[in-house]
């Protein structure tokens, strides 16, 4: 499969949520407006197709109106840091690159108990039936799969290589 590669004139590339350097999915905010998500396929060969899938998911949700970062697409990304899992530094490898939404997660950065987390909970929660009466099974809907804006006082759900969806004929998409 061809992949478009990533191109940016001033590549910010930072680790959007530092994690252990041997976390799965790290995430790299590329431009100002963007970041790109990527596997590691030292454990997974199937790595485009999961890529493929949360791209193909994102791009469902956010057709039908639930709140999500837009979806660009799969990228070849070059990483000018040493990537945990990578052959060295000036390595490309296959993104997920979508929209950058600036805010705490529900998990970091929002006090609990507070009315903030409260009102971010419903909000994300509002979100959350959208999608389900879309006939989307969601999976994994952990604080840390919200994102709250606060100049667009608005939620944005994240995180969807797990979810599902009913098909018409009964059936569940794989
Ligand atoms: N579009 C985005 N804008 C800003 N931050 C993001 C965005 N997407 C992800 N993040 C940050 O990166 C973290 C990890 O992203 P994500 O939840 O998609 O990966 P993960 O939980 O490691 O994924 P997986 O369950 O697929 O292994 C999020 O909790 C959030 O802090
Ligand atoms: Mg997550």
């Amino acid at each position: 499969m061809n992949i478009p590669e990533f191109w940016a004139k001033d590549p910010i590339m930072r680790l959007v949520d530092p994690r252990s350097p041997e976390d799965e999915s790290p995430v790299y905010q590329l431009t100002p407006n963007l970041v790109g998500k990527f596997i590691d396929f030292r454990e997974d060969p199937t790595i485009l197709r999961r890529l493929h899938r949360e791209h193909a998911v994102a791009c469902a949700l956010r057709r039908e109106g639930v709140s999500v970062p837009f979806p660009l697409g799969i990228f070849q990304v070059e990483l000018p840091v040493q990537f945990p899992y990578g052959s060295g530094p000036g390595s490309k490898y296959p993104a997920f690159v979508m929209e950058y939404i600036e805010g705490p997660t529900l998990y970091k950065g929002i006090i609990h108990p507070s009315e903030k987390f409260d009102l971010v909970q419903s909000l994300a929660d509002k979100e959350l039936t959208k999608a389900r009466r879309l006939g989307f099974i969601p999976f994994d809907l952990g604080a840390s799969n919200v994102i709250w804006s606060e100049v667009q006082q608005k939620v944005y759900l994240i995180d969807f290589y797990r979810w599902k969806r009913k098909t018409s004929s009964a059936g569940i998409s794989k």
